[in-house]
């Protein structure tokens, strides 16, 4: 599938608009449209409802060392500045940046990728910032012009290897920048914080310096002893949140893939010490499993461990749950949820001051005084088994989801170009998206075939009937045959149609979306119809 292509159909369709766009757009900010926000308020709410609310805290579940809990938190996305202090964000949240003393630009160190050409006597580094399907033509072409080579004499550029990325070119001197002219004009790498500053209050000093967040789990590790003590929850158990999170990357890209504003769906799950690697490996499997449920199956969707050097030295364990976006180089797969076991690093920082994560046994990082770098609360935050005795910090296991980036996958999964019959019956080309219909934003359109003979008024009848329970669809505009298609584009699961055989019989047709199946039920019986189809694909 060509990106570009579901990127025009989000914006002519209303899934997705550039924010702020009648004023240019700004870089990394996207908008949901009409459309759009009922997918992602899809994908939360599937995901809100699967993990929390229909979670069974008395079922033993297969893969489960045990029975646990499940609940929910919702906190603020400006939160007391010593926690990213303590969590190691302040310190540690950086990526590599380089600049352009030529063009001015800013590119993140290892976005930038670029190949090794030779002409006219001289090898140089050609690199890009361009999306992975026009990143030849953009290297070639600015190969050409740094050469003075005309397009007619590009068998005289001499390519030498495949794409690489800038970390893996030595010798800045030779790389030509990605809008510059000349070479040598990039800068040696150097860390940039993501964090978004903002002042709270009307001082606007050092003092009142916060940040927006950058996920939303620290909110859950805060506020864990507040959860514990007003609610009979016991160990094993997760806090979910559902929030936005910002993070000011370098160069955002990919459509909302890496954007600067971002909504996760996070879980912090606490467990005892000793069972902590099991409930890394359920956590690792009822994730993917959960994505799989919802159409990302097949060889598009990957599971990847990380190995030991990927791992920080507090986590036993860390896996991602890869998707292989169409705007990645084939072969590529882009992370769309984490899982990580993080032993009690959270809430021992919180407690205790921010600890050295390059230290086995975790310990606290203190300054040229031996003083703590930066303090923790000072609270209590162990938990106390009332069953056994025992106190301990649990440990936690993080699966950590973007749901954007889930929204994403299943945008392009479902997008999909075929063949269906028109109303003569012959075969036209149809864009469809084959959305699992928990995720469609709407469930269903219904349509009289004409607008006469009182086939609309039957139609209101039907729609008003399942309104109250679905989000669906009126519409008797233009050949009925064109309203199918504009409710493929939608990814509307199932078409309604009110017909002469209705006036006869008050029976109606139902249209599948993917299959083409047409049947017909009583007109009715179409709220009994649609609760069941739609129950037919539940999954958790
Ligand atoms: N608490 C752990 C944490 O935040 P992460 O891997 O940095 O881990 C988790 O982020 C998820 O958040 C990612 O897997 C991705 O789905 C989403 N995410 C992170 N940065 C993002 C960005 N710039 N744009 C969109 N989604 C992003």
């Amino acid at each position: 599938m060509e990106m570009d292509k579901l990127v025009s159909l989000c914006r002519r369709r209303g899934f997705l608009f550039q924010s702020s766009e009648i004023y240019g757009g700004l870089n990394g900010f996207w908008d949901y449209g009409p459309l759009g926000v009922e997918l992602k308020r899809n994908v939360r709410s599937v995901w809100w409802h699967d993990m929390v609310t229909a979670h069974n805290d008395m079922a033993h579940l297969p893969g489960a060392p045990s029975p646990f809990e499940m609940t929910g938190i919702d906190c603020t996305i400006i939160m007391h500045p010593q926690v990213w202090k303590c969590s190691g964000h302040y310190d540690l949240f950086h990526d590599s940046m380089v600049d352009c003393r030529q063009s001015k630009r800013r590119y993140r160190h290892d976005q930038v990728r670029g190949r090794w050409v030779e002409a006219k006597g001289q090898r140089i580094f050609v690199s890009t910032m361009a999306e992975t399907s026009a990143e030849q033509d953009d290297v070639q072409r600015r190969a050409l012009k740094y050469f003075h080579l005309r397009g007619k004499n590009a068998d005289q550029l001499q390519w030498d290897g495949d794409f690489l990325t800038l970390p893996e070119v030595a010798d800045l001197s030779r790389v030509l920048g990605p809008d510059a002219k000349s070479l040598g004009t990039l800068t040696e790498p150097r860390e940039f914080n993501l964090m978004f500053k903002t002042f709270v209050g009307a001082l606007g000093g050092a003092e009142s310096t916060a940040f927006l967040r950058p996920e939303t789990a620290q909110g859950i590790f805060v506020n864990f002893k507040n959860v514990l003590d007003s609610t009979r929850i016991r160990v094993p158990f997760g806090i979910a949140q559902v929030g936005k999170s910002f993070r000011n990357e370098i160069t955002p890209r990919n459509f909302t893939f890496r954007s600067r504003e971002f909504e996760q769906m996070e879980i912090e799950f606490f467990c005892h010490p000793r069972q902590s690697k099991e409930w890394y490996q359920y956590w690792r499997d009822r994730r993917m499993s959960w994505y799989t449920a919802l159409g990302l199956a097949g060889e598009r969707l990957r599971l990847r461990e990380h190995d030991a050097e990927e791992l920080s030295h507090y986590s036993t364990g860390t896996a991602d749950i890869e998707y292989a976006f169409p705007f990645l180089p084939p072969g590529d797969f882009g992370e769309l949820e984490g899982i990580a076991h993080r032993g009690d690093f959270d809430l021992r920082s919180h407690m205790e001051g921010k600890l050295d994560p390059n230290t086995r046994p975790l310990q606290l990082e203190v300054d040229a005084d031996g003083k703590p770098r930066w303090r923790g609360s000072g609270k209590d935050l162990t938990y106390r088994d009332d069953l056994s005795g025992e106190r301990y910090i649990p440990h936690v296991i993080e699966p950590s989801a973007g749901a954007d980036r889930a929204t994403l996958a299943f945008l392009c999964e479902a997008y999909t170009e075929d063949e269906a019959p028109d109303e003569n019956g012959k075969l036209q080309r149809r864009t469809v998206l084959k959305f699992h219909p928990r995720l469609a934003p709407l469930k269903a359109a219904v349509f009289p075939l004409v607008k006469k003979d009182g086939m609309p008024q039957i139609a209101r009848e039907i729609y008003a009937a399942l309104k109250a329970d679905f989000p669906v669809f009126y519409d008797e505009k233009g050949a009925v045959g064109r309203r199918y298609r504009r409710q493929d584009e939608a990814g509307t699961p199932f078409c309604i149609t009110v017909d002469g055989q209705t006036l006869k019989d008050n029976t109606v047709t139902v249209r599948d979306r993917d299959s083409l199946c047409q049947w017909r039920i009583r007109a009715d019986d179409c709220v009994d119809e649609l609760t069941r189809l739609l129950k037919r694909g539940e999954t958790s």
